[in-house]
């Protein structure tokens, strides 16, 4: 399973892509906005800390304006992947992009119909939003399993799952039991991932006896 760290916080990004353990980015509107910096410089900034994929979102509501939208984006590095929004002008633009040889992520995805749509259109990823569909009081790891066993009835459909809005570890270890390809996470979810009380305890303990011997390993 891939990980992408879900942010636009150069600070967040650099510390944790440090781990060797990022795989990618993505942002939106909403990150960015909360980031305080521009657009441009952002993404261009993010694609230098990471060779993967780092997703920069539309914000044209009409095919035509988010294909000129995405083709400027992806000037930005060659690693950025254009970020466009579950509508038919969405799919339409995803179609031609993808078509032209362009990454695309589909995003705000909240049925597996809409996903099977995305993957028709060409999608490289769809992204699933577990978090919010969590808020209505559904239960979004069930739509991660539909789209799954959905595109594994067809292999012809290479659309990765990506699952997004995720907000806790247990989001994250049932996308990887379901099979998503890939989670994107915020930082403060992924440093949790590490995080279990009875390793602190044995480690403390190892190294309380560690010490009681006197020893060090290194000469
Ligand atoms: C990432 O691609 C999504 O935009 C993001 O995960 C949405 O998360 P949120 O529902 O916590 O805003």
């Amino acid at each position: 399973m891939q990980f992408f760290l879900d942010t636009a916080n150069i600070d967040e990004i650099r510390e944790l892509a440090a781990t060797g353990l990022i795989d990618g980015v993505t942002t939106n509107p909403s990150l960015i906005a909360r980031s305080g910096g521009d657009l441009v410089q952002t993404i261009k900034q993010i694609c230098a800390l990471t060779s993967g994929p780092v997703s920069a979102e539309v914000t044209a509501t009409d095919a035509s304006g988010m294909i000129a939208e995405g083709e400027f984006l992806r000037t930005i590095a060659d690693n950025v992947c254009i970020k466009v929004p579950l509508t038919w002008e969405g799919l339409k633009a995803t179609n031609v992009l993808t078509g032209k040889g362009h990454p695309v992520n589909v995003t705000l995805c909240f049925s597996a119909n809409q996903a099977l749509l995305a993957a028709k259109a060409g999608a490289t990823y769809i992204s699933p939003f577990i978090g919010r569909i969590d808020d209505t009081g559904a239960n979004g790891m069930e739509l991660i399993g539909e789209i799954r066993a959905i595109y594994d009835n067809y292999p012809a459909l290479e659309t990765q799952i990506l699952a997004a809005s995720i907000r806790s570890v247990l989001h994250v270890k049932e996308s990887a039991l379901l099979g998503a390809d890939v989670a994107t996470i915020p930082a403060r979810v992924l440093k949790a991932l590490v995080q279990h009380p009875l390793t602190d305890k044995g480690l403390a303990a190892f190294l309380a006896d560690w010490k009681s011997t006197g020893q060090s390993i290194l000469p």
